[in-house]
């Protein structure tokens, strides 16, 4: 049975690559369509390159909606320092010529939502939550028919990257985290604590390579050169590779382990703003609102990440899509 997902994204080299890995696996995701958010690079940027990716594989009939432009309150922090200025520097490829749809992200998750069994489509969140909160806050009476979210954000015992206590998503907006993690929805957390965990290495890096696509070298070019600024930080053999895991987790969670425990966001202090408070070990009284991974198989992660990137070829073979109509077609 194939799983219904609106990706919720800030492209950003990482989530490029989750998408690429959502879309090459059309027998157990179909991705409904993509919105975007400011984080990464600025909205503008954020909804050019996730229809780069898109063109990329040969999937421009993904639909994509572009977000919020800014966080709910605060000043907008970008990590050009990361992604490079376009967000998705490393490998050079053409404008996008598909167009943007003209509704915005959170009509569209209402419209899907409304169209859907209640229950059927999971956000998959790689970025800021702004569009989440924005969605909660518009549309009330829809919030039960969201099925689950399962996001890439936070961190405890990894403590943050963009600040000594936070992670860059929740950071770039805690009100909206702060709205997300009060839902009482299904939430599943992928933090930095699994995602250190999921490092780049040469050979890694090299397997890409050797898959021998244009999809293959590009996902090896943007690695190449966003993993840059984290070995300098990190000292590490490779940068960790965050929000695939997201997708990797739908697609099989049992490379995953985690506990359902209370997580709380710091949205004042100017010291900790955007931390992710987990109580890991259960020594408060505040409820258990998400399931946190805390440690993850990572060749495992690795393996279905290349062996899926392998299998996609040059781009969607629209034998694989699901839930379509479309007549088959040579990949692209
Ligand atoms: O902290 C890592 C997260 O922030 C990833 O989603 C990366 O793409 C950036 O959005
Ligand atoms: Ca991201």
């Amino acid at each position: 049975m194939t799983r219904k997902i609106i990706i919720d994204t800030d492209p950003g080299q990482d989530d490029a690559i989750a998408i690429l890995l959502a879309l090459a696996s059309g027998d157990a995701l179909d991705v409904l369509g993509i919105t975007t958010v400011a984080g990464n690079v600025p909205l503008p940027l954020t909804s050019r390159n996730a229809r780069m990716v898109c063109e990329l594989c040969g999937r421009e009939d993904i639909p994509v909606h572009a977000g919020a432009r800014r966080p709910i309150s605060g000043r907008t922090v970008t990590a050009e320092h990361v992604h490079g200025k376009t967000g998705l520097d490393g490998a050079k490829l053409d404008e996008p010529s598909m167009q943007l749809q003209s509704r915005l992200a959170i009509e569209f998750i209402a419209d899907q939502l409304r169209v859907h069994e209640a229950g059927e489509i999971t956000l998959c969140c790689l970025g800021p939550l702004t569009n989440i909160a924005a969605f909660l806050t518009e549309y009330p009476d829809l919030k039960a028919r969201i099925g689950r979210i399962v996001m890439m954000g936070g961190a405890y015992f990894e403590v943050g990257n963009i600040t000594p206590t936070a992670e860059f998503n929740i950071f770039a907006d805690p009100q909206a985290a702060e709205i997300v993690f009060s839902s009482g929805l299904d939430l599943v957390v992928v933090p930095l604590d699994v995602t250190h965990r999921l490092l780049l290495t040469p050979s890694r890096l090299q397997a890409f390579r050797d898959i021998g696509s244009r999809i293959g070298h590009t996902v090896a070019d943007w690695a190449g050169f966003f993993e840059r600024h984290d070995i300098e930080k990190y000292g590490s053999d490779g940068a960790p590779l965050h929000d695939p895991a997201v997708i990797a987790y739908l697609l099989d969670p049992t490379l995953f382990t985690g506990r359902y425990v209370n997580v709380a966001i710091e949205t004042d202090s100017e010291l900790t703003r955007g931390m992710t408070v987990i109580d890991w070990w259960k020594v408060t009284d505040r409820p258990p609102n998400a399931q946190v991974m805390g440690a993850v198989d990572t060749d495992g992660f690795f393996e279905l990440l290349t062996e899926r990137l392998r299998a996609f070829g040059d781009g969607a073979d629209r034998r694989y899509r699901t839930g379509s109509e479309m007549t088959c077609r040579q990949a692209v």
